[in-house]
């Protein structure tokens, strides 16, 4: 018997997610699903995908993990936009926008954001490491095997690179994978004078210090009236692309303007889009920028959802994340977002679960995960039903059984 090889299931249904254009609306028959299904797994990646007792059958020497109650699989799932890394809390700012204030009237303050800066970089790096840690088994129970996580909150040399160290320690450490971002490019802090003179210093000092350290290969910029600039924000993006970094945008978040550089500089993704016009979601859609709708901001904010279903229909590659922040997005479930965005845009379960698995994979750009099929890592989880519409039908409520990355059961 060889101990790096072995069958899981049977699975009642296996949703592969396989086969789905990247682009455009899906139906759910479109889904292709296996009954009675069984993964093969050979050192922590899928070797083959079928029926249980054939799969048994052609491997009679190869372990068996049985499963004895009615299980549905599902590729791991991928959050693809997340700021779990943080200190304190934003409990006073979510009380004041529902006593009427906005959330841009709460950063003019100094607030917002504000607030999390400084309890970031007040706080050590074994408290933010916890707090992540939470954080990351929250995800777990909820079915998540990938996360990105972006700084943002240091807004200094230091602080970034503490924050980008602490994510890369608890990268190395955790369970599952996280995909760090630098978002140096938050807010100008108030040290700087202006957004040139803040964006060139990162350029001059952060980028290298990220590089001589390898802490990450993807940046991000918040690109809003009170963040970043249109006209500033491209050649900065322009110049860390020259240097070989992906990039991902904050954009039209309260104000069109992102979803434009996100699509000129070629960005993996543009995130948030809750104010995009129609122009920027044609743009978008006859791009390979992949649009990522951020529906625990929406809640969290009280404001309206990313236009999904418009998205969709003009032919984007839709990914739903969680965008889990103090601030925001303070919820995190990401699974129970992801299902009340379906109600409020009418998106088919399809376009659902692909949000969240090959085309959240889509927008970092992994090739490797965010389907069950052959040769892909063995990423998947297990919700205790036997009809996968149960799963967003429960909207977060029904939590997986078991969940396995790369081949090894986590939860
Ligand atoms: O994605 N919009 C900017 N950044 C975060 C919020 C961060 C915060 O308010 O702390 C977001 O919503
Ligand atoms: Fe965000």
């Amino acid at each position: 018997m060889n101990s790096n090889k072995k069958i899981i299931g049977p699975f009642k249904q296996i949703l592969t997610m396989n086969g789905l254009p990247f682009k455009g609306a899906l139906k759910d028959e479109q889904l292709k699903i296996i009954k009675d299904g069984a993964i093969l797994i050979t050192d922590g990646l899928i070797e083959a995908i079928g029926n249980f007792k054939i799969l048994q059958n052609d491997h009679p020497t190869v372990y068996v993990e049985e499963l004895t109650e009615d299980l549905v699989a599902l590729p791991g799932l991928i959050d693809a936009h997340t700021h779990i890394c943080f200190g304190g809390s934003r409990a006073i700012d979510y009380a004041a926008r529902n006593n009427g204030k906005t959330y841009l009237e709460i950063a003019a303050e100094g607030g917002g954001i504000w607030s999390t800066v400084n309890h970031t970089r007040e706080a050590t790096d074994g408290t933010l490491a916890t707090g992540m840690q939470n954080r990351i088994k929250k995800q777990i129970q909820n079915g998540i095997t990938t996360v990105e996580v972006k700084s943002g909150y240091g807004l200094s040399l230091e602080a970034e690179l503490k924050m980008l160290r602490v994510i890369n320690d608890v990268k190395r450490q955790a369970d599952i994978d996280l995909i760090p971002t630098c978002l140096a490019a938050h807010i100008i802090p108030k040290e700087f004078k202006d957004e040139q003179s803040y964006l060139h210093y990162i350029l001059e000092h952060l980028v290298p210090a990220i590089d001589a350290e390898n802490l990450c290969k993807r940046f991000d910029i918040f690109i809003e009236q009170s963040a970043f600039s249109v006209a500033g924000s491209v050649p900065y993006l322009q110049s860390l692309k020259n240097k070989g970094f992906e990039i991902t945008v904050h954009a039209d978040q309260f104000t069109s303007g992102g979803c434009k550089v996100a699509v000129e500089v070629g960005a993996l993704s543009a995130d948030h889009l809750e104010a995009s016009t129609d122009e920027d979601i044609q743009n978008l859609a006859a791009s390979n920028t992949v649009a990522v709708a951020l529906p625990g901001a929406s809640i969290g904010l009280g404001c309206n959802f990313t236009p999904a279903r418009k998205l969709l229909d003009a032919g984007a590659c839709l990914a739903i994340a969680s965008d889990w922040n103090p601030g925001s997005a303070p919820q995190g479930n990401l699974l129970a977002q992801a299902a009340i965005l379906g109600t409020f845009e009418k998106l088919s379960t399809a376009e659902v679960l692909a949000g969240i698995s090959v085309r959240a994979a889509k927008a970092l750009n992994l090739i490797d995960r965010g389907v069950l099929a052959e040769n892909k890592i063995a990423d998947l989880c297990a919700f205790p039903t036997s009809d996968f519409r149960e799963i967003l039908y429960h909207q977060g409520e029904l939590k997986p059984r078991f969940v396995w990355k790369k081949g090894k059961q986590i939860l």
